[in-house]
């Protein structure tokens, strides 16, 4: 539980409501919420969306798991404690961002069920899309971008999500893709679709 600190402060109603927002951008906000192992593919997929949709014509923004580790989450690791710190800051943040009417992709391993369950309860389940990047463990390793799976079968990084690390895989994600066999353009215009039929974006045309 997050130990609540900030006392005396009184919430601000702004005088621009979030649908005034949505209306100028011609879209509505929405978190599309990627999971899945290390070199899964959630960042590729979540850039290349980011790209289509600005394409488009649309706002979109991604938060990456390793670049907001440079900044805002530069004080966690990887203990069970930080991570589940590391994804309640970025439902948070994701939170603001779907209130300002942007697009939102978020690529965070995020490896435990409690602590997606709570990003979808405080991003509202409305503008919650979790996706599941699910190719094999195998196909990670192999990919292995960094060479971080290398060094935690090696036993140079400790609490590696997938070798001595849990990771919790969603029982209902909105979408899974097994990015082994799909491409990040097709998976993209997948979750395009998905956006259309959910009414955050106009279908083509439209
Ligand atoms: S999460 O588990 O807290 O959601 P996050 O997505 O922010 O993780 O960061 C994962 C990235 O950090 C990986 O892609 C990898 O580059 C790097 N990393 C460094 N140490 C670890 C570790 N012990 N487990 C997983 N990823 C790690």
């Amino acid at each position: 539980m997050t130990e609540i600190k900030a006392t005396n402060i009184t919430w601000h109603e702004g005088h621009v409501g979030r649908e005034e927002r949505e209306g100028l951008l011609k879209q509505k906000g929405a978190l599309i919420w990627f999971t899945g192992l290390s070199a899964s593919g959630k960042s590729t997929i979540a850039f290349t969306l980011e790209h289509a949709l600005v394409e488009r014509g649309h706002m979109a923004y991604v938060l990456d798991g390793d670049n907001i580790r440079h900044g805002l989450n530069k004080n966690l690791g990887f203990s069970a404690e930080d991570r589940t710190e590391n994804i309640r800051r970025i439902a948070e943040v994701g939170k603001l961002f779907a209130d300002a009417g942007i697009v939102t992709c978020t690529a965070f391993i995020s490896p435990y069920l409690a602590d997606r369950q709570s990003a979808r309860e405080v991003v509202g389940a409305d503008d919650f899309i979790e996706i599941y990047v699910n190719p094999t463990l195998e196909v990670c390793e192999k990919r292995d971008p960094k060479g971080l799976y290398k060094k935690a079968r090696a036993g140079e990084i400790k609490g590696f999500t997938g070798i001595d690390d849990p990771y919790e895989a969603p029982a209902n994600a909105e979408l899974e893709i097994d990015s082994g066999k799909i491409s990040p353009e097709d998976a993209a215009a997948m979750i395009i679709e998905l956006l259309e039929k959910r009414g955050k974006i106009p279908t083509l045309g439209k």
